[in-house]
């Protein structure tokens, strides 16, 4: 039982599945980053204790893809935890920059450790603060001029607050950016009206998107590894 009381969300298929297609798609030889770099990280996260709540690999890995899809330069992530996800995007190819929020110090601390250990720590910049105190910083440098424009953005930190990054996003986004937000689906609680806060702020994004010509998006459910959830993505026109 999670701490809302809902029955955890888990089935021996999806976890299958997973595991037989990431096993197929990612070979010993060639996966950036590779299964060794991504064990440690996790490892080393759940040793200094922070929560088993990254990403997926298979997540990971289609973040990933999607930064490779957009040709992404300037990545920016809020939410790093111990960098897993941060990992996977610094990956997306040697001329990546990410940028990550971490409101928490300890977890950004291992972060920082994950990422040297990754050996992306010259392509990632993790930066210690409240994603709406850093955001307003970041867009100030991105309005100087001293850091680009991002052609990827992943929202994956408090999700009362997720329609104020996304809405801080698209002022820092190339057009064609891909804007996507973790965790909206929650177990299906997207498409009914609860007191949940969570719930308010994957519904507000929804619905906020849907009026903002700025943007057009997509809810994409996902099952696996990692309950039955899903992220939204969305195109900056
Ligand atoms: N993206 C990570 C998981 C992030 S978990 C991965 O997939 O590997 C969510 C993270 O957001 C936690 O580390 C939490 O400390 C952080 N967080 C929570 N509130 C925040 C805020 N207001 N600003 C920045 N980070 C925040
Ligand atoms: C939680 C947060 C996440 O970003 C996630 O992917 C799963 C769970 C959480 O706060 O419980
Ligand atoms: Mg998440």
């Amino acid at each position: 039982m999670s701490a809302q009381g809902q029955s955890y969300e888990q089935d021996a298929r999806w976890a299958a599945v997973d595991a037989y297609s990431f096993g197929h798609l990612n070979p010993a030889s060639s996966t950036t980053p590779s299964n060794e770099v991504l064990s440690a990280a996790l490892h080393n996260s759940s040793m200094q204790g922070l929560p088993d709540i990254a990403v997926s690999a298979s997540q990971g890995k289609y973040l990933q893809l999607q930064a490779r899809l957009v040709r992404a330069k300037n990545i920016l992530e809020i939410g790093t935890l111990g960098g897993y996800s941060t990992i996977w995007l610094a990956n997306a190819g040697p001329e990546v920059r990410v940028i990550s929020i971490e409101v928490d110090e300890h977890h950004a601390r291992v972060a920082q450790t994950n990422i040297e250990a990754a050996g992306v720590a010259d392509r990632v910049q993790v930066r210690l603060g409240a994603g709406v105190e850093v955001l307003p910083q970041i867009a100030g440098e991105v309005k100087q001029g001293t850091l680009g424009r991002f052609q990827l953005v992943f929202i994956d930190a408090d999700k009362e607050n997720n329609w104020s990054y996304v809405d801080a996003a698209i002022g820092m986004c190339e057009p064609g950016a891909c804007v996507i937000v973790d965790n909206v689906v929650r177990r299906g609680q997207l498409a009914r009206d609860t007191s949940d806060p969570r719930v308010a702020g994957a519904r507000r994004v929804v619905e906020n998107i849907g009026k903002d010509g700025r943007l057009d998006g997509v809810v994409v459910q996902t099952v696996g590894d990692k309950d039955y959830d899903g992220f939204l993505m969305a195109v900056v026109r």
